[in-house]
């Protein structure tokens, strides 16, 4: 495969893999920005990825600007303040500095390589947040509804993702990646109530004709803010579970533009799912091209 300087991160098109690990990291004190690029750069090469894991890996925008200006979009921000809305609803900002997300078919190969990857990096790095993921039901989130309809297809995926060639950050992304515990008082609904709230049937997604103006899918809508591409994964154990949102996109404004629509900041009413749903984490994160990334990487080259 020919490896132009805007390859994307292939994990970010991956589709279809039962379980799932997000890692946040945070800097050991005292550690260097660009040693724990050089450090997660090398997590890539065979010693440390075995059993066919996919493997994305993002950086703090404000730490991967320090270490490569020049592949940085610009303007780009972490999750540094939480977003208020004018009811008071707040998203809280809890921004890490590098994201793992490793995925596999079973979760026993994503342990153990996510347990190496740890260990590679504890000088430079320790976890600080992990949520596991698991898919429900095919393509549904824990509200039973079918979660990704609307999303680009694969080609046009890439074009909702990835920071076009020639720019700053080319064959990059940017993540948003947001956990979000669902309500049981969502199972007391009707599931009339519930399709008025997401704004699509239930059983087969058809949007519907007289969409609420506070439904998700009228405060998200992708023709009003840009297309992203989502990856959005169940989390959970019985009594506590959700959704983790993972939002791909090439420009960050069309994720902070929707979830300010969300919570109701932009004029139009506060997202009927957030009665339904908590955030308790929001960061964001700038995912390098292949090349990009890997031109830290100190491990010797096997080829
Ligand atoms: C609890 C959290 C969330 C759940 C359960 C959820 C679920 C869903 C579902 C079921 C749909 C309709 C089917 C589809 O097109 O995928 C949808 C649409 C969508 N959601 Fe979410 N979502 C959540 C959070 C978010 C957040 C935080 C964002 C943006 C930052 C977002 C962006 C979108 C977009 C762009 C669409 C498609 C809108 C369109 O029709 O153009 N969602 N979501």
């Amino acid at each position: 495969m020919s490896v132009s300087l805007s390859t994307p991160q292939p994990g970010i098109f991956a589709l279809g893999t039962a379980s799932h690990a997000y890692l946040e990291l945070d800097l050991q004190d005292g550690a260097r920005a660009a040693d724990l690029v050089a450090g997660i750069a090398d997590l890539r090469e065979p010693r440390t990825t075995i059993g066919g894991i996919n493997f994305v890996a993002g950086f703090r925008p404000e730490l991967w600007l320090e270490v490569a200006p020049h592949d940085t979009p610009p303007g780009l921000h972490g999750f540094d303040e939480p977003l208020v809305g004018p009811d008071g609803y707040t998203m809280p900002a809890t921004q890490h500095d590098a994201l793992l997300w490793l995925a596999g078919s079973s979760y026993d190969v994503v342990f153990d390589v996510a347990r190496a990857a740890l260990s590679h990096l504890a000088p430079l790095a320790r976890a600080t947040n992990e949520v596991s993921c698991w898919p429900y039901r095919h393509h549904r989130d824990l509200t039973g509804f079918i979660d990704g309809t609307e999303n680009p297809s694969v080609a046009e995926a890439q074009i909702a993702a990835l920071i076009p060639p020639g720019a700053s950050g080319a064959g990059g992304s940017v993540v948003l990646l947001q956990q979000w515990i669902h309500d049981t008082a969502w199972d007391a609904l009707p599931v009339h109530a519930q399709e008025q709230a997401m704004g699509r049937t239930k059983e087969d997604s058809v949007e519907l004709d007289d969409r609420p103006e506070d439904s998700h899918v009228a405060r998200t809508d992708q023709e009003e803010f840009g297309d992203i591409f989502r990856r959005n994964m169940p989390f959970g154990t019985v009594i506590e579970h959700g959704t983790m949102f993972v939002g791909f996109s090439a420009e960050q404004q069309r994720l902070s533009r929707m979830l300010e629509s969300m919570a109701g900041m932009l004029g139009t009413p506060r997202d009927a799912l957030t009665r339904y749903a908590k955030p308790v984490t929001g960061s964001y994160y700038f995912v390098p091209s292949v090349p990009v990334l890997e031109a830290f990487g100190t491990a010797e080259d096997e080829d």
